[in-house]
Order: structure tokens, then sequence, then C-alpha cells
């Protein structure tokens, strides 16, 4: 199993240029299923999920051509198609359930493996079903599958979600693009990525139209039209870079990133003490010797993302004071604090809060990575250690950081794998 060996405390400045967004592509090719024309796809990241996705496509009759960098997609004929999705290709990630949505507004039904637990929490998906339920489809679970059908055509209707979910609301969107009438829906998330999935629908033929702050009007289509269309920048691998920036004594330059999709974040590092100048599609940030702690939520968008939640708390273990963070949206996403500790950090946990006590010089370690953004953690604080760490388990970092080593060490990161 391949590991990552990290030598910090070295100075990093340099270019970064962020790739496309994971969590974007993921929605956009789950909808390729409701169409049976010429989709091309350009800026797909080439991380393991988009592999995972694609397998999945693939495995349900899907025919594409990808690109040898595989960061586009000729999606070409999508007629005969399996409405089957299995566990292997689902248990590894969870936007598998999103291939539920398309399957049931084309073809009328769906047999998807329900993508299972999860290290950071338990990640239901009952929202995703009770309101595919509202527009007329009835499902049953049996073995770990949700078998689900419906008579004739979705019908379009009003919901309105009873918790914001990302994936719930991207599900919905997809499925009443192509239902019967009109659907309302309300209480969505609205992460840029649910607006770039309402945008590519749109571009191939769909009428989705966003009436107020979380409320999504579709008018169900029977028929889309050939497309080409670039998935978005990965904010959340910005807002990474960002954090790593700011604990940085160097200057670095995240490009390709439109800073006014990570308002929130950047005027949080800003608050803390690092140094910000935007333009257009780059941000030049540099730290501070001095890091203000703060108190802090996460929140759906706009609010600050639990995605970045364990990036942000590696830069404040080395502020002046004591910080506080409460991860508001999975019950168990604390799990690289206990690594952190080891590598000498002093956060303790009560509850849904972290009290991060500043000061922190991380020392090298042997540390074992748990999730995709906990591993990513692991690496930023690695890398303002004096000593060696060896990561191992980095699968976790592959299903979301595309070349993170290759990035790294161009802006003079010592970081290398070893299989
Ligand atoms: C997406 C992102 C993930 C991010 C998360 C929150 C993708 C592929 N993944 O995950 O990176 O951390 O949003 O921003 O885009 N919930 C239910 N029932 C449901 C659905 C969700 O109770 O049917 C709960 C979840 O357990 C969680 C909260 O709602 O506590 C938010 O989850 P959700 O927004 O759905 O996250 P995902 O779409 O899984």
């Amino acid at each position: 199993m391949d590991r990552l060996e990290v030598f910090g405390a070295n100075k990093l400045k340099g270019q970064i240029r962020i790739s496309g967004s994971k969590n974007a592509s993921l929605p956009i090719l789950a909808s390729t299923i409701l169409s049976d024309k010429k989709i091309y796809l350009s800026n797909l990241p080439n991380v393991k999920d988009i592999e995972t996705m694609i397998k999945l496509l693939k495995s349900i009759g899907l025919t594409f051509k990808l690109s040898k960098k595989r960061k586009s997609i000729l999606i070409e004929k999508n007629k005969k198609i399996k409405t089957y999705a299995p566990y292997n290709l689902v248990k590894t990630m969870r936007a598998g359930i999103l291939v539920l949505g398309p399957m049931l507004a084309r073809f009328g039904k769906a047999k998807v493996s329900l993508p299972g637990g999860c290290s950071i929490g338990t990640r239901p998906v009952d929202i995703h079903l009770k309101s595919l339920a509202k527009l007329g489809v009835k499902y049953k679970i049996v073995d770990g599958y949700v078998h689900a059908f419906v008579k004739k055509k979705l019908k379009g209707t009003k919901i309105k979600f009873p918790k914001i979910s990302v994936g719930a609301t991207e599900n919905l969107i997809i499925a009443c693009s192509m239902a019967e009438g009109t659907s309302i829906l309300t209480n969505c998330a609205i992460e840029p990525e649910i607006k770039d999935l309402v945008n590519f629908i749109n571009a191939m033929g769909g009428k989705i139209r966003w009436i107020g702050k979380r409320t999504v009007r579709i008018y169900g289509v029977n028929k889309f039209n050939d497309v080409y269309y670039k998935v978005m920048s990965d904010r959340i691998e910005a807002g990474t870079y960002l954090i790593l920036g700011a604990m940085s004594e160097g200057v670095l330059k995240i490009q390709g990133i439109n800073p006014k999709i990570i308002k929130t974040e950047i005027d949080i590092l800003k608050k803390i003490g690092a140094k910000i100048i935007l333009s257009k599609d780059q941000i030049i940030i540099s730290g501070s010797k001095k890091i203000k702690g703060i108190n802090i939520k996460t929140a759906p968008y706009p609010g600050f993302p639990s995605d970045l939640q364990a990036q942000l708390m590696v830069l404040l273990c080395k502020a002046e004071k004591y910080s506080v963070i409460q991860e508001k949206i999975f019950e168990n996403r604390f799990m690289h604090v206990s690594e952190l500790n080891r590598m000498g950090a002093k956060i303790i946990i009560k509850k849904n809060k972290a009290i991060i006590n500043g000061n922190t010089k991380f020392r090298g370690a042997e540390l074992m990575a748990t999730d995709l953004r906990a591993s990513v953690s692991l690496i930023i604080a690695a890398l303002t250690a004096k000593e060696k760490s060896i990561i191992s388990r980095i699968y976790h970092l592959d299903r979301g950081y595309e070349k993170i080593e290759k990035k790294l060490r161009k802006i003079g990161a010592k970081i290398r794998r070893i299989s």
C-alpha cells in the first residue's frame, strides 16, 4: 500500500494550479445518464472518485472516449443502459447514489446499492429517498440495495427539504429536470458545485431557474441536446492550498480559481492574519508570523465548509492563543485530531467542538490517514515539522487531490510516494 514520506520545515513558494472540481464533476457525470445525446466534458480532475464514477457509467453501458490525461470525456452512445449500480462501485464513493435520480427519471426504475456508513458519520440517504417518493417513486430496501420504480414518469411537485443536503439537492434537481411538469425545490443546498450542475443541465437543454436564495424551479423536459461543458475549479482544493499558504513564510500563487466562490474562507484567513491579494482567477497568499485564534462553525455554503475543517485546524494549532471549531455537518469528523495530537498538537474534543490550543510545534511522526480531508491535514502539519513523517493509507487522499505530491514539490516541499 502506498505511503507518503514528508520532510517538513522548508520554505514553500511558487504557483499552484487548481484542478477541476471533484464534487461538481461527480453529479454532472451522474446526470449524463439523462441524455442520449453526445456530451463532452472538460476540466475533470484525474482522481480516484472520478475514475470510480466513470467505471460505474461504463458498467451500466455508457460508451465514451476518455482523453489520455483523463481530464476530458466524450460520452457518445447512451441508449441501452442497465439501471443497476453494484455495491463494489458505490462502496468507496457515496456519490454513487446520485445515479438513482437520473435512472428513475429516464428509465423509470433502478437498483442502486446503498453507499453504507463512512468514517466521518453515518451519512444516511433518507432525504434522497423520501424526496424521490414525492415524485411518485416507490422503493424498498432489500439486502443493502434500493429497489425503486415509478409507474410511467416521475411527476414534478413541490418539495421542501427537511435539512440542507448537497447530495439530496443534486439527486432531486437531476430527477426533476426530466420529470413531467414543474417542480419547485426549497431549502436547497446552494454550493457552487450545485450551481455548476444546474448550468450543465441547462446547457444540454434543461429548464432550471433559481427563483430564490435556496429555491429552484424546474420544468421537466423530454429531450436534451449535444453539449460541451467545462467543469468549474475545485474550491476545496484551492482552500486547502490557501491554508498551506497561510502557514508558510513564502508567497504562494493559487491559480485558476475565482476568489468570489471562496469569499468566506478568504475572509477568515485574512482575519487570522494571512496577507492576501485577489485578482480575477488568482489568489496570492503569504503567512504571518502571528496567527490569531478564532471561533468558527462549519455550515452549508456560504458558511465555512466542513471539507476544510481539518486543514484549518492545523493552521489554528499555530495560533498565538486558543481557538474553537464546532463541526455542525458531520457527527464524527474529528478523526485527524488524535493523529495531530501525536504530532504535538494540544486539541481537546468536547462533543462536536474542538478546542485547539495554539503555539504548537509539530513533530514528525508515523501517521495514518482516516478520510480524504483528514489525510491532507496531516500533510500540512507534516510540512511544518522538522522531522520526517510517514503517512499511510493515502488511498483516501487519492480519492480527491490531483497530483498532490507533484504540486507540492513544485513549491519546494520535500514529499515522495513510497510504494
Ligand atoms: C457532500 C460532499 C462532501 C461534503 C458534504 C457537506 C460531494 C460528493 N460530497 O456530501 O464532500 O462534506 O456535501 O458539504 O459533493 N443527511 C441526512 N440524510 C440524507 C442526506 C444527508 O441525514 O439523506 C445528513 C448527512 O448525514 C450530513 C448532512 O445531512 O450530516 C449533510 O450531508 P450532505 O450535504 O448530504 O453531504 P453529501 O452530499 O453526502
